[in-house]
């Protein structure tokens, strides 16, 4: 479920920084910050999702005004804070009565809490969340602080990027601004101890801020104690950061792929578990074969450029196994063949990655010289090669080696090794071919539609295994 959503409107950023750093310390909203009144107007217009509205008077008496009569004109029932309004105000204005709380800035951010606390049941029992938002500003007006310092990551794992050895200084930090790190994280904990600090200077804090003079807090010994429960990976430098926030990026589409493809169809827990378990069979198979394992090492780690093999493959094993599945074909032995073909079918590709994204003749003649005439023959004859291989594994199963053997062939006997049609390609073949296609237009294009492919498939295939598939393919509700 989305944490519940508060809005929080203010001019002053700092400011900001240090009420939603409380906040997010104390409890779990989710807060969604605005600068601009025009901005909270358009916000207030589409969304409904919101159940508290905190506005800082300082954005000026009219701005303030503004804010607090859309909210009104729009009825909604959520409470209405206003932080540091003057007495005028909380006197005189006819809307002042709108205003659930009037917060002082004398003790802003305990006051804040109090009245937080008021309006909803905080639940004890849910478990605080580990790690905790924090600003920039509020992190750089400690000086000498020392902490694990971590980010997000858009799997929503975290990371650490700095160690509580190094010094944090504001260079460090406005260096990872703007490059995707827009909210650093810190242990619950420490949060804690650092809210304790500024709470006891609280009055000159927000002076300070408000008058844009630079708020310098001493960090108070001694440091909390933390012991991190979730696995966290580090970054060791600037460049294994970008890296790593680039893969959990891939990551993060990937897993979304999956998803859709669950949802689409109709994929079970159960069937899920069951694909991971005779994906770890075909995986056990072949490392028996060292020359193979080796192969299938480079295609797990492959890091080059964006993981293509190896989300290719992940890929095929479920698609191959959806598409059985909406046919209906239960039988085990029928998802363990198609899984360890999508394991192997490009496996002597792994050391040439740009040669698997290959998919036909025509493909391969349209890049010209850009592929020597040594790698356009590993290319044309790995699917003969990996026959060969596979038909030397004890345990490979019945007729998969015939599966990757046929696996460049199409409907209209262009493809290769042979030039075979559709009526001598095994169903398991078209199964294959299909899926295959698939992979490649669901990764050539994110924002991709079933429909499509289905209408495609229409066209592009022919023959009987061909067009049952695609009958199916054709009934899926989708999206
Ligand atoms: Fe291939
Ligand atoms: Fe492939």
């Amino acid at each position: 479920m989305n944490k519940p959503k508060i809005i929080l409107i203010g001019k002053n950023k700092n400011l900001l920084d240090l009420i939603c750093f409380s906040l997010q310390t104390n409890f779990r909203f989710e807060i969604v910050r605005f600068v601009s009144i025009l901005d909270v107007i358009e916000y207030m217009d589409v969304n409904t999702d919101f159940c508290l509205v905190i506005s800082d008077f300082a954005i000026g008496e009219k701005q303030f005004s503004n804010t607090l009569k859309t909210f009104m004109d729009k009825k909604i029932d959520v409470p209405f804070f206003a932080l540091g309004a003057t007495k005028k105000f909380r006197e005189k204005n006819e809307n002042r009565e709108v205003v659930s709380e009037y917060i002082g800035k004398k003790n802003i951010l305990e006051d804040l809490n109090s009245a937080v606390e008021k309006y909803f049941s905080v639940d004890k029992s849910v478990e605080p969340k580990e790690f905790c938002e924090v600003g920039f500003s509020v992190l750089t007006s400690f000086e000498g602080l020392q902490t694990d310092l971590f980010i997000q990551l858009p799997t929503g794992r975290h990371l650490k990027i700095y160690r509580q050895e190094d010094q944090i200084n504001d260079e460090d930090v406005s260096k990872y601004q703007g490059k995707g790190v827009d909210e650093l994280f810190l242990h619950k904990k420490v949060s804690h101890w650092l809210l304790n600090t500024i709470n006891k200077n609280i009055e000159s804090v927000v002076d300070n801020i408000e008058s844009n003079k630079p708020v310098v807090l001493q960090v108070e010994p001694p440091m909390p104690e933390v012991k991190v429960e979730e696995v966290v990976e580090e970054a060791l430098d600037e460049k294994d950061l970008m890296s790593k926030l680039n893969e959990a990026s891939e990551e993060e589409n990937l897993n979304k792929i999956h998803k859709d493809i669950n949802e689409i169809f109709e994929i079970t827990e159960e069937l899920e578990k069951e694909l991971g378990e005779k994906v770890g069979k075909a995986v056990k198979a072949v490392q028996k074969v060292p020359h193979l394992s080796k192969l299938l090492k480079k295609l797990n780690v492959s890091r080059n450029g964006d993981d293509y093999c190896k989300s290719h493959v992940g890929l095929l094993c479920k698609l191959t196994t959806a598409i059985c599945h909406i046919m209906d074909w239960k039988q085990d032995a029928t998802i363990e063949k198609l899984v360890f073909v999508s394991y192997l079918h490009d496996i002597t590709l792994s050391d040439f990655p740009h040669l698997a994204r290959i998919q036909s003749k025509e493909e391969l003649r349209k890049l010209g010289d850009k592929i020597s005439p040594d790698e356009k023959k590993v290319f044309l004859e790995h699917p003969e090669v990996i026959k060969k291989l596979v038909d030397e594994m004890p345990e490979a199963p019945a007729d998969a080696s015939n599966i990757i053997l046929q696996h460049h062939e199409n409907c209209q006997g262009t493809g290769f090794p042979f030039g075979h049609s559709a009526n001598r390609l095994l169903p398991l073949t078209a199964v294959f071919i299909i899926a295959h296609d698939l992979v490649s237009f669901i990764i050539d294009d994110p924002n991709w539609d079933m429909k499509v492919f289905a209408e495609l498939a229409s066209e592009r295939y022919s023959g009987a295994n061909f067009n049952k598939i695609v009958r199916k393919l054709k009934t899926l509700k989708l999206k």
